[in-house]
């Protein structure tokens, strides 16, 4: 399956689909890799993940006003699509998936503000099912008793409906709202169970 739906173009499927990986945690959305501590950026047991790749200061050079993302990169070990991973099931310990949060007509095709450049869109008339198949096909490459870390921010959609489009309900999260901005960031922690659709361990299709 090639799910061509969120992004511009169609992924080119032609390597072998279910290669052996040698890292055991997976940034499924690694963007510009700033949710890392400084010293785990380029970690030797992580593979980083983007569906794209981007030069440092790309951002300001489309939106130079105010210039402060000078050196803002994407630049993933491999360009993937979380919706369809070349990885064999149950490959990966720990998984973080840091989708973007903000929706627009055509997704990622025309990204243009600072926000949108840096984090990407989700696509207006699909984001629920790129979202739901995002989900499925990370819990097919998690081991079982393994961990998926979702963030999420709610300035297009609540925590709740976002939350709901996974196989299994998280275990723990951020439910505490901050007090002022009227948008807020949460984090969630997902441990995968036995009791998972087995159908997301058939390669992620749904
Ligand atoms: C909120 S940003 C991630 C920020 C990142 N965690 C950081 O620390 O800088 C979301 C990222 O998801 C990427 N993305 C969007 N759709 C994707 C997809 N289908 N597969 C993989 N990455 C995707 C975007 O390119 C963007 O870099």
């Amino acid at each position: 399956m090639t799910p061509d739906t969120q992004s511009p173009d169609a992924i080119d499927r032609t390597e072998d689909s279910s290669r052996c990986v040698s890292e055991t945690i997976l940034d499924a959305t690694c963007g510009g890799r700033s949710i890392w501590l400084d010293e785990n950026k380029n970690r030797e047991d992580t593979l980083y993940i983007d569906r794209r790749e981007e030069p440092a200061g790309f951002v300001d050079e489309a939106v130079a006003d105010p210039p402060n993302n000078p050196n803002y990169e994407v630049s993933p070990d491999e360009v993937q699509d979380y919706r369809d991973l070349p990885y064999p099931d149950r490959t990966f310990n720990l998984v973080v998936f840091d989708p973007p949060h903000i929706i627009r007509g055509d997704g990622m095709k025309t990204l243009t503000g600072v926000m949108t450049k840096k984090y990407g869109a989700l696509k207006a008339e699909t984001w629920q099912s790129d979202l739901r198949q995002g989900f499925l096909e990370l819990f097919r490459v998690l081991k079982f008793g393994g961990t998926l870390v979702f963030k999420f921010s709610d300035e297009s959609v609540d925590f709740r409906t976002v939350v709901d489009l996974a196989p299994q309900p998280p275990l723990f999260g951020t439910t505490v709202r901050g007090g002022g901005s009227s948008v807020e960031t949460r984090w969630f922690v997902f441990h995968k169970d036995c009791s998972v659709n087995t159908d997301t361990e058939q390669g992620g299709s749904s």
